[in-house]
């Protein structure tokens, strides 16, 4: 029987819960499709650094090398400094595994509230290909005189060829395997950041060529948003840069109904990828069991399908869009209608 080697960190706050239940959901979907999961839990997050004093242990990164895939929960903790945990356990994970994708899809199921009007399941359903390790993520700059009235703050975006190029190309192969409506978009900003996005749409055009089988589309990022609300179906892929990536799809969890069901995956498609729910660990619901468990349910789907365990990922998909249309109030934490215990039983239950 084959068996993948999963490193769960289950992180802070609702984290822990979340991945309670996604992993009832991953072990019973294999059991179903005979393969198996072999999971280790790595305990690092907020309370660990409070009680050691390091972030991650110096060794994590080559720790985990070793697993097929690593599940996370949630990082972020009340009583650490914001940016510390975030920058270094999230961002250092993804830059040192080199996951130099994050893909995040927006897909409305059925019988999900969306924000917007007169919109259903057939309009709201693409995927946002985020570039992972570069831009204004990569920590280049500085301060001129510091804490002095003339004081500046540089903040450079990094963007290599290299690094563009490869984020490009998975994004038309993905628009290829996806088989939607076969269009990728950049989403960019042309006209006023003139070094970094005219290298993004050089490459697009060129890797574009490549893809006669794909529409190629350009729009900036502040149409992106209004497009995004007003026209979601014109979207198949998205491919952007870090900070673009970030905050459209922030946007993007909204159409889908919220935190409570979007999921991503930080992939290296030659090493080892990270699947999170992409909410952050929502502290004040810690240990009510009202936190919606579905988007880390959707996020183990993710990292089932990236393992090539598709029947698998298909069937969990499968099973959320049963337990939204059928059984779910809200996919808001507490106004589920369901503990979060139970929406994981119930997505086992359809599967
Ligand atoms: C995300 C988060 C992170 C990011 C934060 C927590 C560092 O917002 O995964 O989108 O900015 O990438
Ligand atoms: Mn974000």
């Amino acid at each position: 029987q084959k068996t993948y080697k999963i490193a769960v960190i289950p992180g802070d706050g609702t984290g822990p819960e979340q991945v309670r239940e996604g992993l009832k959901v991953l072990h019973a979907a294999a059991g179903k499709e005979g393969f198996a999961l072999e999971t280790t839990v790595l305990d690092w997050g907020g309370e660990y650094y409070l009680r050691t004093g390091e972030v991650l242990p110096p060794d994590a990164v080559e720790q985990l090398k070793r697993y097929d895939a690593i599940y996370l929960g949630a990082i972020g903790h009340p009583e650490v400094r914001p940016g510390i945990l975030e920058k270094g356990i999230l961002l250092r994970l993804r830059f040192e595994l080199d996951q130099y994708i994050n893909l995040r899809p927006v897909k409305l199921y059925p019988g999900v509230e969306t924000p917007i009007a007169g919109k259903g399941p057939e309009d709201i359903d693409f995927v946002v290909v985020r570039e992972n390790t570069e831009g204004l993520y990569a920590g280049s700059g500085g301060f001129l005189k510091r804490g002095t009235p003339d004081e500046v703050a540089i903040q450079t975006s990094i963007n290599t060829r290299k690094g563009v190029e490869r984020c490009v190309r998975f994004a038309f192969e993905y628009c290829r395997k996806r088989g939607g409506r076969r269009k990728v978009t950049l989403c960019g900003k042309t006209n006023v950041l003139t070094f970094a996005f005219d290298l993004w749409e050089r490459v697009f055009n060129e890797v574009g060529e490549e893809y006669p089988d794909i529409e190629r589309d350009y729009a900036h990022v502040d149409a992106i948003c209004m497009w995004m609300v007003k026209n979601p179906e014109w979207f198949d892929v998205i491919v952007t840069d870090n900070m673009f990536g970030d905050i459209i799809t922030d946007l993007g969890a909204m159409l889908q109904g919220g935190m409570g069901i979007a999921a991503g995956g930080n992939l290296n498609p030659e090493g080892v990828s990270m699947f999170e729910p992409i909410g952050g660990s929502a502290p004040k619901y810690t240990g009510k069991n009202v936190i919606n468990p579905l988007a880390a349910v959707c996020a183990g789907a993710m990292m089932l399908e990236q393992l090539g365990e598709t029947g698998a990922a298909a069937r969990i998909e499968e099973a959320v869009k049963k337990v939204c249309a059928g059984h779910l109030k809200s996919l808001a934490a507490g106004r589920m209608g369901y503990g979060t215990d139970e929406v994981g039983d119930l997505v086992v239950s359809h599967l």
